[in-house]
């Protein structure tokens, strides 16, 4: 998934600066606090850490459910009541025999065909087109079939995260947006008119148990103890809530009252304290006040609302500090737009302090 400050192209550098800071003997539990994507999550499930993950968004949540939550195969067992066929597919085969069923599966009306696409708000005050008509449809059929098979308990929790996951991360790479869902594109673009198709997302095992949160983790800090801590917040004022409310309603399907032209939904309380340049330094300095963790790591950039000086001064009271820097290509949210950047390379900081 392409998303706002997603670490996947900063994975290796991430693993090496880290590895070269912790005593790995004493590191058994990693904190991935900001989530997001859950790419970094994973890697350090694979890499056999005990997860503990949390993000604010319920997307997030979904997704990192699934990756870090899902540990075991997933039989669908008891779906075959309703799907005799899925008997006679070999276990392993059958997430990705149930995300060929649901590609195939034809669109009915419902929340996002009826407010976020062309032919459901021709009648409406506002017109939206961030979906085909053909893809919201199916989106709308697809998030009520999954919901409905999860009521009548023809699937258990994990299989239901694990749907709702390829729903979420296939349904995305299909939107009319320049990247992000603050706007959407005039006309359908290509990829906006090729039919939704859902992706198998994979599964990793591990013998381990992860926690997955969905909270604010200005809430939530006090709680967790962790060996290795990695914080990742947001970089500026870009909201996550607004720049994927519509992630948001198909996860929660939830029927929200929309607003403006962008439909956005109420998110007064998934607001960040880490985009607002008033309140990020003192969110920061209560964040690493709390933090119960051998060691924390911050990325940040050099573009963000706190600046380089500012991180080092807070991370310093707790402990001895250090900082790894990589140049990195900015995000391209706004690439079709007339956004004037000064340059087209960042520097993205890993802020670190082995705690006292
Ligand atoms: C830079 S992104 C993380 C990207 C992630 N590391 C990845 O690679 O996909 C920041 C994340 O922080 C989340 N977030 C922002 N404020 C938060 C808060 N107060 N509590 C929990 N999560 C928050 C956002 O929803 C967003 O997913």
């Amino acid at each position: 998934m392409n998303y706002i400050g997603s670490k996947r192209s900063l994975l290796n550098f991430l693993d090496k600066s880290i590895h070269k800071i912790i005593d790995p003997a004493k590191c058994q539990v990693f904190a991935d606090l900001f989530a997001g994507t859950g790419v970094v999550g994973t890697h350090f499930k694979k890499k056999g850490y005990r997860l503990i993950s949390n993000d604010i968004q319920y997307y997030s949540y979904i997704l990192n459910r699934h990756y870090l939550g899902n540990n075991d195969e997933l039989k669908f067992n008891n779906l075959i009541l309703k799907m005799p066929e899925l008997r006679h597919v070999n276990i392993k085969d059958r997430r990705q025999y149930l995300c060929d069923y649901l590609t195939s599966i034809k669109g009915r009306p419902g929340f996002i065909y009826e407010n976020y696409c062309a032919g459901g708000t021709k009648n409406k005050s506002v017109q939206r087109l961030y979906y085909s008509d053909e893809n919201g449809l199916k989106c709308d059929a697809l998030r009520q079939l999954i919901e409905s098979w999860k009521k009548q308990n023809h699937i258990n929790d994990n299989e239901y995260y694990y749907l709702l996951a390829c729903l979420i991360d296939s349904v995305d790479a299909y939107a009319n947006t320049a990247s992000v869902y603050s706007a959407f594109l005039k006309s359908l673009k290509p990829t906006a008119q090729r039919s939704l198709k859902i992706k198998a997302l994979p599964l990793i095992k591990s013998n381990l148990m992860h926690d997955v949160y969905n909270q604010n983790i200005d809430d939530l800090i006090s709680n967790i103890k962790c060996d290795i801590l990695y914080l990742d917040p947001p970089y500026n004022r870009r909201q996550y809530a607004t720049n994927y409310h519509v992630l948001e309603t198909i996860a929660k399907y939830d029927n929200p009252i929309l607003t403006g032209k962008t439909g956005l939904r109420e998110y007064e309380a998934q607001k960040s304290l880490y985009c607002l340049k008033k309140k990020v330094k003192n969110a920061l300095k209560n964040l690493i006040v709390q933090a119960n963790s051998k060691y924390i790591f911050l990325s940040y950039n050099n573009e963000g609302v706190l600046r380089p000086g500012e991180i080092k001064t807070i991370l310093s009271k707790k402990g001895k500090y250090g900082c790894f820097t990589q140049k990195y290509s900015r995000f391209k949210a706004d690439k079709d737009h007339n956004r004037s950047y000064v340059a087209d390379q960042t520097i993205e900081y890993l802020h670190y302090v082995i705690v006292k």
